[in-house]
Protein backbone atom coordinates (compact mmCIF):
# COMPACT_ATOMS: atom_id res chain seq x y z
CA UNK A 1 0.00 0.00 0.00
CA UNK A 2 1.00 3.32 -0.89
CA UNK A 3 -0.25 6.00 1.30
CA UNK A 4 -2.29 9.06 0.18
CA UNK A 5 -0.65 12.18 0.76
CA UNK A 6 -2.19 14.71 3.28
CA UNK A 7 -1.10 17.84 1.30
CA UNK A 8 -0.64 21.00 3.90
CA UNK A 9 -0.22 23.48 1.03
CA UNK A 10 -3.78 22.54 -0.42
CA UNK A 11 -5.62 22.45 3.32
CA UNK A 12 -3.79 25.42 3.97
CA UNK A 13 -4.75 27.42 1.47
CA UNK A 14 -8.67 26.48 1.66
CA UNK A 15 -8.30 27.59 5.49
CA UNK A 16 -6.63 31.00 4.12
CA UNK A 17 -9.71 31.20 1.60
CA UNK A 18 -12.40 30.76 4.03
CA UNK A 19 -10.93 33.76 6.20
CA UNK A 20 -11.46 36.21 3.03
CA UNK A 21 -15.02 36.92 3.56
CA UNK A 22 -14.48 37.21 7.33
CA UNK A 23 -11.60 40.01 7.17
CA UNK A 24 -13.55 41.34 4.41
CA UNK A 25 -16.92 41.43 6.43
CA UNK A 26 -14.70 43.29 9.62
CA UNK A 27 -13.29 45.74 7.57
CA UNK A 28 -17.01 46.70 6.68
CA UNK A 29 -17.27 47.36 9.95
CA UNK A 30 -13.86 49.52 10.01
CA UNK A 31 -11.87 46.41 11.61
CA UNK A 32 -8.52 45.16 10.28
CA UNK A 33 -7.51 42.49 12.29
CA UNK A 34 -3.69 42.72 13.64
CA UNK A 35 -1.27 40.59 14.58
CA UNK A 36 2.06 41.79 17.05
CA UNK A 37 4.48 38.84 17.31
CA UNK A 38 7.30 39.95 19.53
CA UNK A 39 10.64 37.47 19.19
CA UNK A 40 13.63 37.94 21.43
CA UNK A 41 17.01 36.78 20.07
CA UNK A 42 17.67 35.62 16.76
CA UNK A 43 17.55 32.28 16.62
CA UNK A 44 17.27 31.42 12.93
CA UNK A 45 14.41 28.82 13.10
CA UNK A 46 12.39 31.36 15.29
CA UNK A 47 13.06 34.14 12.56
CA UNK A 48 11.90 32.26 9.44
CA UNK A 49 8.58 31.30 11.51
CA UNK A 50 7.78 34.70 12.46
CA UNK A 51 8.81 35.81 8.97
CA UNK A 52 5.95 32.97 7.41
CA UNK A 53 3.70 34.50 9.77
CA UNK A 54 4.05 38.04 8.35
CA UNK A 55 3.89 37.40 5.33
CA UNK A 56 0.25 35.03 5.58
CA UNK A 57 -0.70 38.22 7.24
CA UNK A 58 -0.28 40.54 4.47
CA UNK A 59 -1.51 38.05 1.87
CA UNK A 60 -4.62 37.89 3.77
CA UNK A 61 -4.97 41.88 4.31
CA UNK A 62 -4.37 41.48 8.40
CA UNK A 63 -2.62 43.70 10.39
CA UNK A 64 0.99 43.06 11.20
CA UNK A 65 3.79 44.25 13.09
CA UNK A 66 7.07 42.30 14.52
CA UNK A 67 8.68 43.43 17.35
CA UNK A 68 12.43 42.50 17.47
CA UNK A 69 14.48 42.81 20.51
CA UNK A 70 17.83 41.82 21.72
CA UNK A 71 18.62 38.28 23.12
CA UNK A 72 19.21 40.10 27.13
CA UNK A 73 16.79 42.05 26.93
CA UNK A 74 15.13 42.14 30.73
CA UNK A 75 11.98 40.39 31.40
CA UNK A 76 10.56 43.56 32.86
CA UNK A 77 11.08 45.22 29.49
CA UNK A 78 9.14 42.59 27.75
CA UNK A 79 6.42 42.18 29.87
CA UNK A 80 6.26 46.45 29.29
CA UNK A 81 5.32 45.60 26.05
CA UNK A 82 3.30 43.29 26.13
CA UNK A 83 0.72 45.66 28.41
CA UNK A 84 0.98 47.78 25.70
CA UNK A 85 -0.25 45.58 23.18
CA UNK A 86 -2.91 44.15 25.70
CA UNK A 87 -4.54 47.91 25.75
CA UNK A 88 -3.61 48.56 22.47
CA UNK A 89 -6.94 48.43 20.42
CA UNK A 90 -6.18 47.78 16.89
CA UNK A 91 -3.97 45.16 18.41
CA UNK A 92 -6.23 41.28 18.22
CA UNK A 93 -3.81 39.05 18.51
CA UNK A 94 -0.27 38.95 20.62
CA UNK A 95 1.95 35.96 20.05
CA UNK A 96 5.65 35.53 22.40
CA UNK A 97 7.41 33.51 20.13
CA UNK A 98 8.79 30.72 21.70
CA UNK A 99 12.02 29.72 23.03
CA UNK A 100 12.71 32.60 25.00
CA UNK A 101 16.30 33.39 26.21
CA UNK A 102 16.93 32.47 29.91
CA UNK A 103 16.87 35.27 31.68
CA UNK A 104 13.22 35.46 30.98
CA UNK A 105 10.67 33.44 32.44
CA UNK A 106 8.41 31.56 29.99
CA UNK A 107 5.41 30.93 32.19
CA UNK A 108 5.10 34.77 33.48
CA UNK A 109 5.66 36.06 30.36
CA UNK A 110 2.55 33.85 28.85
CA UNK A 111 0.64 34.64 32.01
CA UNK A 112 1.11 38.43 31.13
CA UNK A 113 -0.80 38.19 27.28
CA UNK A 114 -4.19 39.10 27.67
CA UNK A 115 -6.37 35.93 27.07
CA UNK A 116 -8.67 37.33 24.84
CA UNK A 117 -5.42 38.45 22.32
CA UNK A 118 -3.48 35.17 23.37
CA UNK A 119 -4.41 33.40 19.38
CA UNK A 120 -1.10 31.01 20.21
CA UNK A 121 -3.40 29.63 23.34
CA UNK A 122 -0.14 29.33 25.51
CA UNK A 123 -1.61 31.34 28.25
CA UNK A 124 -2.51 29.29 31.35
CA UNK A 125 -6.55 30.74 30.81
CA UNK A 126 -6.62 29.09 27.84
CA UNK A 127 -5.26 25.77 28.22
CA UNK A 128 -7.66 25.55 31.36
CA UNK A 129 -10.11 26.28 28.99
CA UNK A 130 -8.77 23.53 26.40
CA UNK A 131 -8.59 20.99 28.73
CA UNK A 132 -11.90 21.24 30.17
CA UNK A 133 -13.94 21.25 26.81
CA UNK A 134 -14.31 25.36 26.72
CA UNK A 135 -14.24 27.69 23.75
CA UNK A 136 -10.76 28.87 23.93
CA UNK A 137 -7.80 30.05 21.96
CA UNK A 138 -6.23 26.34 20.72
CA UNK A 139 -2.36 25.95 19.97
CA UNK A 140 -2.41 26.43 16.32
CA UNK A 141 -0.01 23.20 15.43
CA UNK A 142 -2.30 20.64 17.12
CA UNK A 143 -5.60 23.00 16.36
CA UNK A 144 -4.12 22.31 12.16
CA UNK A 145 -3.50 18.59 12.71
CA UNK A 146 -7.39 18.51 14.01
CA UNK A 147 -8.09 20.66 10.79
CA UNK A 148 -6.12 18.40 8.25
CA UNK A 149 -7.82 15.33 9.14
CA UNK A 150 -11.28 16.46 9.34
CA UNK A 151 -10.60 18.04 5.99
CA UNK A 152 -9.51 14.81 4.67
CA UNK A 153 -12.19 12.69 5.97
CA UNK A 154 -10.29 10.91 8.59
CA UNK A 155 -12.73 10.87 11.73
CA UNK A 156 -10.24 10.04 15.24
CA UNK A 157 -13.88 8.85 17.10
CA UNK A 158 -13.13 5.71 18.70
CA UNK A 159 -9.78 5.52 16.97
CA UNK A 160 -6.21 4.63 18.72
CA UNK A 161 -4.46 8.10 19.05
CA UNK A 162 -0.97 7.77 19.25
CA UNK A 163 1.05 11.36 20.49
CA UNK A 164 4.74 11.18 20.28
CA UNK A 165 6.04 14.23 22.52
CA UNK A 166 4.38 15.90 25.72
CA UNK A 167 5.20 19.83 24.94
CA UNK A 168 3.19 22.49 26.22
CA UNK A 169 3.12 23.82 22.71
CA UNK A 170 2.01 20.38 20.51
CA UNK A 171 2.29 16.85 22.46
CA UNK A 172 -0.27 18.40 25.32
CA UNK A 173 -2.82 20.26 23.78
CA UNK A 174 -2.97 17.57 20.89
CA UNK A 175 -4.26 15.24 23.14
CA UNK A 176 -6.38 17.23 24.71
CA UNK A 177 -7.97 17.99 21.08
CA UNK A 178 -8.13 14.30 20.24
CA UNK A 179 -10.02 13.23 23.41
CA UNK A 180 -12.47 16.33 23.56
CA UNK A 181 -16.37 14.89 23.72
CA UNK A 182 -17.00 16.39 20.05
CA UNK A 183 -17.54 15.63 16.84
CA UNK A 184 -14.26 15.07 14.78
CA UNK A 185 -12.56 14.28 18.20
CA UNK A 186 -13.34 11.61 20.88
CA UNK A 187 -10.29 9.33 19.98
CA UNK A 188 -8.43 7.06 22.79
CA UNK A 189 -5.22 8.92 23.72
CA UNK A 190 -2.15 7.91 24.99
CA UNK A 191 1.01 9.77 24.98
CA UNK A 192 4.40 8.59 24.52
CA UNK A 193 7.71 11.00 26.15
CA UNK A 194 11.24 10.36 27.21
CA UNK A 195 10.42 8.51 30.10
CA UNK A 196 7.82 6.10 27.97
CA UNK A 197 8.63 2.39 28.21
CA UNK A 198 8.84 0.55 24.77
CA UNK A 199 7.24 3.04 22.02
CA UNK A 200 7.35 1.02 19.47
CA UNK A 201 5.23 -1.36 21.13
CA UNK A 202 2.54 1.69 22.11
CA UNK A 203 2.97 3.46 18.01
CA UNK A 204 2.19 0.05 16.74
CA UNK A 205 -1.08 -0.05 18.39
CA UNK A 206 -1.69 3.35 16.57
CA UNK A 207 -4.58 3.97 14.04
CA UNK A 208 -3.66 7.48 14.26
CA UNK A 209 -0.23 8.15 14.80
CA UNK A 210 1.69 11.81 15.42
CA UNK A 211 5.35 12.19 16.18
CA UNK A 212 6.02 15.51 18.25
CA UNK A 213 9.70 14.59 19.28
CA UNK A 214 11.79 16.64 16.74
CA UNK A 215 14.14 13.70 16.26
CA UNK A 216 15.02 12.60 12.26
CA UNK A 217 13.80 9.46 11.34
CA UNK A 218 12.58 8.47 14.62
CA UNK A 219 9.59 7.13 13.51
CA UNK A 220 10.76 4.11 11.48
CA UNK A 221 8.10 1.90 9.30
CA UNK A 222 8.26 -1.10 11.47
CA UNK A 223 6.82 0.95 14.26
CA UNK A 224 3.79 1.88 12.49
CA UNK A 225 0.90 -0.29 11.81
CA UNK A 226 -0.59 -1.27 8.79
CA UNK A 227 -3.12 1.25 7.95
CA UNK A 228 -2.76 3.94 10.15
CA UNK A 229 -2.61 7.85 9.42
CA UNK A 230 0.86 8.89 10.37
CA UNK A 231 0.81 12.72 11.07
CA UNK A 232 4.57 14.40 11.06
CA UNK A 233 4.80 17.28 13.32
CA UNK A 234 8.97 17.03 13.25
CA UNK A 235 10.55 20.21 11.87
CA UNK A 236 14.45 19.38 11.92
CA UNK A 237 17.36 20.89 10.29
CA UNK A 238 20.01 18.27 9.07
CA UNK A 239 22.74 19.31 7.36
CA UNK A 240 22.79 18.58 3.29
CA UNK A 241 25.77 20.03 0.92
CA UNK A 242 23.52 19.62 -2.18
CA UNK A 243 21.39 22.67 -0.88
CA UNK A 244 22.24 26.21 -1.30
CA UNK A 245 21.67 26.89 2.70
CA UNK A 246 23.71 23.47 3.52
CA UNK A 247 20.94 22.00 5.31
CA UNK A 248 17.28 20.53 4.04
CA UNK A 249 14.35 19.79 6.80
CA UNK A 250 12.90 16.93 7.44
CA UNK A 251 10.43 15.38 9.96
CA UNK A 252 10.62 12.66 12.41
CA UNK A 253 8.93 10.63 10.09
CA UNK A 254 10.86 8.16 7.89
CA UNK A 255 8.48 9.18 5.42
CA UNK A 256 9.68 7.16 2.17
CA UNK A 257 9.74 3.80 4.37
CA UNK A 258 6.57 4.60 6.16
CA UNK A 259 4.60 5.71 3.27
CA UNK A 260 4.73 2.26 2.55
CA UNK A 261 2.87 0.89 5.31
CA UNK A 262 0.86 4.09 6.33
CA UNK A 263 -2.76 4.72 4.50
CA UNK A 264 -2.22 8.42 4.97
CA UNK A 265 0.61 10.69 5.47
CA UNK A 266 2.02 14.24 6.04
CA UNK A 267 5.32 15.50 4.28
CA UNK A 268 7.78 17.63 5.54
CA UNK A 269 7.57 20.06 4.40
CA UNK A 270 4.41 20.71 2.83
CA UNK A 271 2.80 19.29 6.08
CA UNK A 272 1.77 20.55 9.18
CA UNK A 273 4.09 23.37 9.15
CA UNK A 274 1.81 25.01 6.21
CA UNK A 275 -1.87 24.49 8.46
CA UNK A 276 -0.16 26.19 11.51
CA UNK A 277 0.29 29.35 10.18
CA UNK A 278 -3.15 29.16 8.52
CA UNK A 279 -5.11 28.11 12.12
CA UNK A 280 -2.60 31.57 13.52
CA UNK A 281 -4.17 33.50 10.77
CA UNK A 282 -7.76 31.86 11.84
CA UNK A 283 -7.34 32.69 15.21
CA UNK A 284 -6.59 36.61 15.06
CA UNK A 285 -9.27 37.06 12.69
CA UNK A 286 -11.72 35.16 15.51
CA UNK A 287 -10.07 37.31 18.09
CA UNK A 288 -10.78 40.67 16.00
CA UNK A 289 -14.53 38.98 15.15
CA UNK A 290 -14.68 38.39 18.78
CA UNK A 291 -14.39 41.89 19.81
CA UNK A 292 -17.69 42.90 17.81
N1 LIG B 1 7.84 28.18 18.74
C1 LIG B 1 7.65 27.07 17.99
N2 LIG B 1 6.36 26.99 17.60
C2 LIG B 1 5.72 28.07 18.11
C3 LIG B 1 4.39 28.54 18.06
O1 LIG B 1 3.49 27.94 17.46
N3 LIG B 1 4.15 29.71 18.71
C4 LIG B 1 5.12 30.37 19.39
N4 LIG B 1 4.77 31.49 20.02
N5 LIG B 1 6.36 29.96 19.47
C5 LIG B 1 6.67 28.82 18.82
Amino acid sequence: MTAKIIDGKVLSKKVMKSLEPRIASLKEKGIIPGLSVIIVGEDPASLSYVTSKGKACERLGIGSETIMLKEDTPQKDLLAIIENLNTNTRVHGILVQLPLPSQIDENTVLEAINSEKDVDGFSPVNMGRLISGQDCFAPATPSGVMEMLARSKINPEGKHAVIIGRSNIVGKPMAALLMQKKKGANATVTLCHSRTKNIPDITKQADILISAIGKPNFVTADMVKPGAVVIDIGINRVDDDTREKGYCIVGDVDFEAVKEVASAITPVPGGVGRMTIAMLMKSTVQAAENTL
